[in-house]
């Protein structure tokens, strides 16, 4: 559809109905949003009954602002619930994951019943190597099955895993382990992306020069590299897991047993360890799981298509599914490993009927054009999702009718890796959806948009987005700095959860999801700090000071621009300005991650500053957008901005 097109549709339509067909099958019925409005804590006591428990809970919610327990007094194991049921209920031959390698024709298929064996004898193996309840555990993994099972033997002994993206640099991972004091770490000798392998276990020993707490190492062979070993850590995954006994006696764990530790960036270069308990993230991922994407796991072949090292992969491709009890496909590659129609291809291949995504994805799968899906067949397909940043009506509706084929729902689902569980989204078959739009709060959960005070605003207007009472799978905190946590999510907005990104509540009372509006960038979905990267520039020798911003990017949502001046007698001030600037390039990329990347670097003689000393981001981020750049009357040196709009090719100063 041209840009045009789409406008004037916009313009006329802006909504489409629930299907009619879709809602006499939907497992959420209209009425579930008053039922849980009623009582939104009972009616999560009574989600709560999704799951396997070995002693139910009597408490439901415990409230001491702004640290929450739900169903305190209950005890249960999360990998009984993600896999041992399922057998005990004779599911043991249903497949619980497909795998796809990054190679063309390389898969797995594991059932429900093979995949406890893996975990049984995972966590028999992590037992010999000495991890506990309680203790951390880093995994820093491809996205291989060993993965999955790695973290649910970790949980099943009553650890916790920090789960590090496996693009993360080994500076990264060595500032992660200390944060939160891991002991163990699981890795894997490489990874695959397109064909190619790539080494993981040089980070890990790289890391672990700086980690002296970590007594052992456990390590999947996957590409077949040479890796260095350290005798009496370093324990190879074939030799220690394949030699346990295929049974494991679990151990039953206070609901608000820790179970996850997963580092986001926040306003600050320091990475925060949010972390989850069992009992209420268990349940809103599994309630989450059956109502948004309104599985059925008899019949559903479902695909989230994110990286475990990613809130998203735990959510979604673990824990909610898993008690779900349903089929998944999961995918080690990249879009275009193996082809820019292998995504199609898969589709078409396994017959998935869900499939969840980020909108980087589908800008880039738009981008090599409609006629590849629409070579496949993709009519197994009945729901679609998106999550991690806001979606441009252009890709969704793109997504709507060249994935969709027109008829699938699409749910537009906004969360955080501090909300554990989708708190924004239509439920498929009872609420409309809009292109761009995440529409409503599931029930059970409260939402309001306010102003700079605080007061809810009306219909049509935007402010920020806050959640006004706690839910089962939020955060219990920030890992070891409870100050920190009150601070930045609970002070701005007094007893309200305040989660950093812009709404807006349209004439008819939806919600449209804005963006950030701190100092933390969205690129492809991964969050990153201004400060995180600006603190990797400065940390380079030849590097006086620099700024950072997100900029608007066609693909990426947000792209990092970079705005450096160089220390005047470094060894580097003679260098090739091209060369120098590949070179931070690559330092950031080692400092912290390849994601991390900035976009572009502007190397200037000055940052713009306010007469206090402070760096204009916003002028720079006009300025990076090739933006009017308004009132630039508190600057020092207003010059400054001109010199830098010259250094990029853009053209600045002047008003609309
Ligand atoms: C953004 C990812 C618009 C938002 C699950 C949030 C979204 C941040 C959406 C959390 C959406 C996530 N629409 N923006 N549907 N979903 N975001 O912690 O800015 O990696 O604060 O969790 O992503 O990113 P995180």
């Amino acid at each position: 559809m041209s840009e045009a097109k789409l406008e004037a549709w916009l313009d006329e339509t802006r909504s489409f109905a629930p299907s009619p067909a879709f809602a006499k099958q939907a497992n959420a019925q209209p009425s579930i949003y008053a039922d849980a409005a009623a009582d939104p804590v009972s009616w999560w006591r009574k989600e709560a009954g999704r799951l396997l428990w070995e002693k139910e809970p009597t408490n439901t919610l415990e409230w001491d602002l702004p640290f929450a327990k739900w169903f305190s007094d209950g005890t249960l194991n999360a990998s009984v619930n993600c896999v041992d049921r399922h057998v005990a209920a004779g599911k043991g031959d249903k497949v619980a994951y497909y795998w796809v390698g990054d190679a063309e024709g390389e898969s797995r298929t594991i059932t429900y019943g093979e995949l406890q064996v893996m975990v049984n004898k995972a966590t028999n193996a992590l037992i010999e190597m000495g991890v506990k309840k309680d203790d951390r555990v880093a995994v820093y993994m491809p996205m291989i099955p060993e993965a999955v099972v790695a973290m649910l033997a970790i949980v099943r002994l009553g650890a916790a895993h920090s789960v590090v993206f496996a693009g993360f640099s080994a500076d990264a991972l060595s500032s992660r382990i200390l944060d939160s004091d891991c002991t163990y770490v699981v890795t894997a000798d490489g990874a695959f992306r397109r064909g190619a392998a790539s080494p993981l276990k040089p980070a890990v020993d790289e890391a672990l020069q700086t980690c002296p707490n970590v007594k052992g190492v456990l390590v999947v062979r996957r590409t077949g590299g040479e890796v260095e070993w350290t005798e009496g850590r370093d324990h190879w995954w074939h030799e220690i897991v394949e030699r346990q006994s295929d049974e494991h006696t679990p151990e039953f764990f206070p609901s608000e047993q820790t179970m996850i530790i997963m580092y986001t960036s926040g306003t600050t270069a320091k990475p925060k360890g949010i972390f989850h308990t069992t009992g209420g993230y268990l349940t809103q991922v599994a309630s989450t799981y059956n109502y948004v994407f309104d599985v059925k796991p008899e019949t559903d072949i479902c695909w989230t298509a994110a990286d475990i090292g990613w809130i998203t992969g735990h959510s979604y491709i673990i824990y909610g599914p898993l008690i779900n009890g349903v089929t998944q496909i999961m995918y080690e590659g990249v879009p275009d490993s193996g082809g820019k129609d292998r995504w199609w291809r898969i589709i078409e291949q396994f017959k998935a009927t869900i499939l969840y995504t980020a909108p980087t994805t589908i800008r880039t799968l738009m981008k090599w054009g409609h006629d590849l899906p629409q070579a496949h067949d993709l009519s197994s397909l009945r729901l679609l999702g998106t999550v991690g940043e806001p979606i441009n009506p252009e890709a969704w509706m793109w997504y709507r009718e060249y994935v969709g084929g027109n008829r699938c729902p699409i749910v537009d689902t906004w969360w955080q890796t501090e909300t554990g569980a989708i708190l924004i989204s239509p439920l498929p078959g009872i609420t409309a959806t809009k292109p761009g739009a995440a529409m409503r709060a599931l029930p059970g959960v409260g939402v309001d948009v306010v102003d700079n005070d605080g007061n809810s605003v009306g219909n049509g207007e935007g402010g920020y987005l806050v959640i006004t009472h706690p839910w089962p799978s939020m955060t219990r905190g920030i890992y070891g700095d409870p100050e920190r946590f009150k601070e930045t999510y609970w002070t701005r907005f007094p007893g309200k959860y305040f989660a950093g990104d812009g709404a807006k509540r349209d004439d008819d009372g939806d919600l449209w999801l804005l963006g950030r509006i701190d100092d933390v960038m969205n690129i492809s979905g991964h969050r990153l700090s201004t400060t995180e990267v600006e603190h990797a520039l400065v940390g380079h020798p030849a590097v006086a000071e620099a700024a950072v911003v997100g900029a608007s990017d066609e693909t990426t949502g947000q792209a990092i621009v970079a705005f450096v001046t160089l220390k005047a007698s470094g060894a580097d001030a003679a260098k090739d300005q091209v060369v120098v600037i590949e070179e931070l390039r690559m330092h950031v990329a080692k400092v912290i991650s390849p994601i991390a990347k900035p976009r572009q670097i502007i190397l200037t003689p000055e940052l713009p500053k306010t007469r206090s000393g402070k760096i204009m981001r916003r002028l720079l981020r006009d300025v990076a957008e090739n933006r009017s750049l308004g009132d630039v009357t508190t600057l020092t040196d207003p010059t400054v901005v001109n010199m830098i709009a010259e250094l990029m090719g853009t053209e600045a100063g002047s008003e609309d």
